[in-house]
């Protein structure tokens, strides 16, 4: 079972918009797709920017640096700037606040 760590309170984060939260020493990037929330490493793995403040449109985030999009939920990129994805954290709602799994991430591929 998974073991999760406060990241920030949901009121923080904008609608279609994110924010970074550093936790356990690493920048990881909190998303809120329409109230969903989503977690992914706080670095565009095309040349290691940050993403932080990049569009969130539905499921997906925008690298604000050249426009490369990831998949919210896997991490995916698109486009051919980048193949290798970014790591996601599962997340949960507690409290008002969101929480991600300290151990899940998905390995870049
Ligand atoms: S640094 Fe993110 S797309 Fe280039």
């Amino acid at each position: 079972m998974s073991s999760f760590i406060k990241a920030l309170p949901i009121a923080d984060i904008p609608e279609n918009g994110n924010k970074a939260v550093e936790i356990a020493g690493k920048s990881v990037l909190i998303c809120n797709s329409q109230g969903s929330f989503y977690a992914i490493a706080n670095e565009c793995t095309h040349q290691r920017s940050p993403l932080e403040g990049g569009k969130v449109r539905g499921t997906f985030l925008f690298c604000p640096l050249h426009g490369v999009r990831f998949d919210l939920r896997n991490g995916m990129p698109s486009g051919n700037l980048t193949k290798v994805c970014v790591k996601t954290y599962e997340t949960r709602v507690v409290d008002d606040w969101v929480e991600i799994a300290e151990a899940t991430g998905t390995a870049a591929a």
